[in-house]
């Protein structure tokens, strides 16, 4: 079990807030003024990853009592209870393990007194024969074609992760294509069928709980596509594979036992990509590279195990974002990926933070008189710095920022890697030193403008600068590092969770709506006009019915 404690009680938060006050006084610029080691103290380098947090609004004190704030959370022990697969998703009762399912250590994991180790081995190497066949064309479609395209169906972490993670690893692309459907809007699946051919195309049905409405509905429009084009009930074991929890479901869906590729409740939907939802990654990137995504993933939770809090970067980056949610009252944090291939990377973790950490409730059941999760956003930069990034400098809002940047590109291509770097060195030291009123006057004299022009001016293009972000500078983006960025981030969200007393691992809160478009679903096949609803869903609903 998790500890229960509500951390504005404790005396690191009471000390926090005072100090809060004080380290208010000083600006990022004069902290680099103050401290010429700051970089030194304030970064790590782990796995070909450089993490610079010294563009933060942290002192040396800071930094001691947010870690205080932890040790009196009982971080550690929470720590030792999710590794050690305690039910610690208590309102499902169960264990939280996506770290076994990468722990190529191989030391085994108790969930009831079993170990288990030797079932997560054996998926990964029926997913490991598959991929052989898949991918060396020993496998054939129903007219005795090789395989060409893969369409993994699946929805929020049976879909996000595996897209992203394709998308980031564009460069160790098979010769399959990848396509995904996540949408119940029929355009998703409609759009990709358009680009596939059924005698070569295998479907991946991704679902933990095979019941979810979306997938199941992509799941029988595929099947329905695919017997359409002459093919019988006995082929859809030659086409369609299921990646669940759920074996009756999929038998009952059609799809052979064989080609199902099991993992556990204890794997959470958004923790996921690591099982056998990953099948669409190991074959859109070979079978090699995604063990050495697991590899990634597992050095970090080493790391986190195992390294003292100052520095665990997993809890620095968790300490950091509580620092800046409930002191600085900040809502939201950016996510900045200098790197194309990452352009999902942002939208991945909308979903591994608000899902895991947007709760209202701790884990006594109360309402919590904090802020809890924040709103997690990003687009990939440069293009980000076209569009957002100026209320980011000159906003009323103090948003803090991860930037990332891989410092070897798989593009080499002129000078636009230099080119993308500038940039994102440019953008933290920006935001960090904005730009004083006298350097704007003495350039607005430098271009010829009259006094009464500057004067009218130079408001608008001063930056207070002072705005706070985290750099990640990777070597370049393999399966290795990405694994080992990912799970950073995961547990920088379970390190939060602990310390504001929520349950990370639920999601009651996507229930409701689900509930409601089940009990509206009928009211939309009749022709009636309904009156069940308050008078807005009631007058939404019959203009739909009237207008369709
Ligand atoms: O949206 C809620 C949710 O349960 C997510 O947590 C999960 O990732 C997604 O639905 C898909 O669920 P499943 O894999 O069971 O289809």
């Amino acid at each position: 079990m998790l500890p229960k404690i509500d951390f504005t009680t404790t005396n690191a938060y009471k000390y926090l807030v005072d100090h809060y006050i004080d380290l208010n006084k000083h600006s990022l610029k004069d902290l680099f003024a103050q401290d010429a080691d700051r970089f030194e103290k304030f970064s790590v380098q782990f796995a070909d990853i450089l993490v610079d947090y010294s563009k933060n609004r942290i002192n040396d004190e800071t930094k001691a009592l947010l870690i205080q704030l932890a040790r009196e959370c009982q971080l550690d022990e929470a720590i030792k209870a999710m590794f050690s697969g305690d039910a610690i998703n208590e309102t499902e009762g169960r264990p939280v393990l996506h770290t076994a399912l990468r722990n190529r250590r191989n030391k085994p994991v108790l969930v009831d007194g079993q170990d288990v180790m030797p079932q997560i081995n054996e998926v990964l190497a029926q997913m490991k024969a598959f991929c052989e066949q898949i991918h060396s064309g020993s496998w054939k479609g129903f007219t005795g074609k090789a395989i060409t395209d893969v369409v993994n169906i699946g929805i929020g972490g049976s879909d996000l992760g595996p897209v992203m993670v394709t998308e980031a690893l564009k460069p160790y692309k098979t010769h399959l294509n990848s396509h995904f459907v996540s949408n119940v809007d029929g355009t998703h699946i409609a759009e990709v069928l358009k680009k596939v051919d059924p005698e070569t195309t295998l479907f991946l049905i991704a679902s933990k709980t095979f019941t979810t409405q979306e997938t199941m509905a992509n799941a029988n429009s595929a099947k329905d596509w695919f017997l359409a084009a002459g093919a019988t009930q006995a082929d859809v074991a030659k086409h369609f594979a299921a990646l669940s929890t759920n074996a009756s479901s999929v038998a009952e869906f059609g799809i052979d036992t064989n080609n199902m590729f099991a993992f556990w409740d204890w794997v959470g939907g958004r923790y996921s990509l690591w099982s056998a939802i990953g099948l669409s990654i190991a074959l859109s990137i070979g079978f090699d590279h995604f063990e050495e995504l697991l590899a990634g993933a597992h050095e970090t939770d080493v790391h986190f195990q195992e390294t003292d809090f100052e520095e665990n970067i997993p809890v620095i980056l968790a300490l950091l974002g509580v620092w800046y949610n409930n002191f600085f009252q900040s809502e939201s944090h950016a996510i900045l990926p200098y790197d194309q291939y990452l352009h999902r990377f942002a939208a991945y973790f909308q979903q591994g933070d608000m899902e895991s950490n947007g709760k209202y409730v701790d884990r006594n059941g109360n309402r919590v008189d904090y802020e809890t999760g924040p709103i997690i956003w990003g687009e990939p930069g440069t293009n980000g710095q076209h569009a957002f990034y100026q209320l980011i400098h000159q906003g009323t809002k103090l948003i803090p920022c991860d930037f990332i940047a891989p410092a070897v590109s798989h593009n080499p291509i002129g000078n636009h890697h230099t080119l993308l770097l500038s940039n994102f060195f440019a953008q933290t030291e920006a935001l960090m030193n904005g730009k004083e009123e006298d350097v704007v006057v003495a350039e607005l004299q430098k271009a010829g403008k009259s006094e009464a022009e500057i004067e009218k001016l130079k408001a608008f293009k001063v930056f207070e600068g002072n705005r706070p972000s985290n750099s990640f500078l990777i070597k370049k983006i393999t399966p290795h590092t990405l694994g080992a960025l990912i799970a950073l981030y995961e547990h920088k969200i379970f390190v939060q969770g602990v310390i504001w007393n929520i349950f990370s691992f639920d999601q009651w809160g996507v229930e409701l709506g689900k509930q409601l478009a089940n009990q509206i679903l009928p009211e939309l096949n009749t022709e009636e006009n309904v009156t069940s609803h308050d008078s807005s869903t009631n007058g939404l609903i019959n203009q739909y019915k009237n207008w369709r």
